[in-house]
């Protein structure tokens, strides 16, 4: 890996700046850009146009995280969002503007969709960096902020299938002796014959809760492997300002007040005008134990370049996990990272599968899907480790 000094790094930035000149070693970088996760994608056109035209790169970034956050679909974020284990959405958010170094965040806030722009609230409106819980919810209130019921049907169903399935020794389910009662005596041996005879079964108490046909696998998958969802976008515009920005609705079935990486300032969101910003998705709770985008800023200041410095964040990960692959294959974890001068990155512990491998989304003129640099080829093994579900 070359390294080059702050001072080299900086200077190399604001040659670029003035000319738009091709970086030191050839690589050629534009601005403006926008880079995000997969699901920002839809939303990129338009953010991208406010930016060429001017608009704040903060602003530009949240406006492709309000498309999933508006989104009723996006069971990851915002409206919609998959709810806590006893049902209720709780959101987190972060943002950061480089020209001003601003910072400001949200925890555990229910009933208001769009976060990100509370968080943007919080660092505008207030002496303060990180609202949580039910005064993070009055503060967005006083700001006008619509108060909203924030889980969907979708949700509700899977949530209920997450509460059936996820026990068999609490009263959540059906009664004994009605249609679907299995008797916690009988689960060990139930466990021993086979994931196809309990798929059956929970693909019944599916359909049972009205969760519809196509979804059903979908569902299943998310109660068994809870997913962490979220979003983060990070923008650049031509004169080489950065913002950052990230929102969730966190780990599925979390713990009421469980919160994550994303409204972490340094874990789910880091920026820095000298060097650039990054963001992350993935498994908030390793996140926040390596400050993951604020180690990939540091790693950038310090020479390295945006894929250096992400894959280095995912190695301190997996060694923070004595690189055990029992554990590693547990985690998954993705992080988009923009340096001031517009070159990116994004960078994945899992690559997926050649039909499904791991994505980010950028837009510098031309908007699309690129492939993420991954740290382990393949999906990791999901727990329990279950057959490729197709849908019936
Ligand atoms: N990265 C989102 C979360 O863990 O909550």
């Amino acid at each position: 890996m070359r390294r080059i000094s702050r001072r080299g790094l900086l200077a190399a930035g604001s040659v670029a700046l003035a000319s738009g000149a091709p970086q030191a070693g050839g690589e050629s970088h534009r601005r403006p850009i926008l880079i995000c996760a997969a699901n920002g994608y839809a939303y990129l056109e338009p953010a991208y146009e406010a930016l060429k035209n001017g608009e704040d790169t903060l602003d530009a970034a949240l406006r492709v995280v309000q498309g999933p956050e508006n989104d009723p679909k996006d069971d990851s974020v915002g409206l919609g969002g998959l709810p806590n284990e006893e049902g209720v959405v709780e959101l987190d958010a972060c943002c950061m503007h480089g020209p001003t170094r601003g910072a400001g965040s949200v925890g555990g806030v229910q009933n208001i969709k769009n976060v990100s722009l509370v968080a943007k609230a919080v660092m505008n409106h207030t002496g303060h960096v990180m609202l949580v819980g039910e005064g993070a919810q009055r503060f967005a209130l006083a700001m006008g902020f619509p108060k909203e019921n924030l889980l969907t049907e979708h949700s509700r169903k899977i949530w209920m299938l997450w509460r059936e399935m996820h026990s068999n020794q609490d009263w959540w389910g059906p009664g004994v002796g009605m249609p679907g009662w299995t008797p916690p005596e009988q689960a060990p041996a139930e466990r021993r014959s086979g994931i196809e005879r309990r798929l059956g079964r929970w693909n019944d108490v599916a359909a049972d809760l009205g969760i519809e046909p196509e979804m059903r696998m979908d569902a299943i998958r998310k109660v068994l492997v809870p997913p962490t969802g979220t979003i983060h976008c990070s923008a650049a515009n031509e004169k080489g300002e950065v913002s950052g920005v990230t929102t969730t609705s966190g780990l599925a079935w979390k713990i009421p007040g469980r919160v994550g990486d994303s409204p972490i300032i340094g874990a789910g969101c880091y920026t820095d005008p000298e060097v650039g910003s990054a963001g992350a998705t993935g498994s908030g709770e390793e996140n926040i134990k390596v400050a993951g985008a604020h180690t990939i800023i540091e790693n950038m200041r310090h020479g390295m370049s945006p894929e250096e410095a992400g894959m280095d964040a995912l190695k301190r990960i997996v060694r923070f996990h004595g690189n055990n692959m029992d554990e590693i294959r547990y985690i998954g974890m993705t992080y988009y990272v923009l340096r001031k001068d517009g070159a990116y990155a994004g960078v994945s512990m899992w690559g997926g599968t050649a039909e499904r491998p791991k994505r980010f989304a950028v837009h510098d003129g031309t908007r699309r899907l690129e492939v993420c640099k991954a740290l382990y080829q393949g999906d990791g093994i999901e727990w329990p480790p279950i057959p490729r579900l197709k849908n019936p």
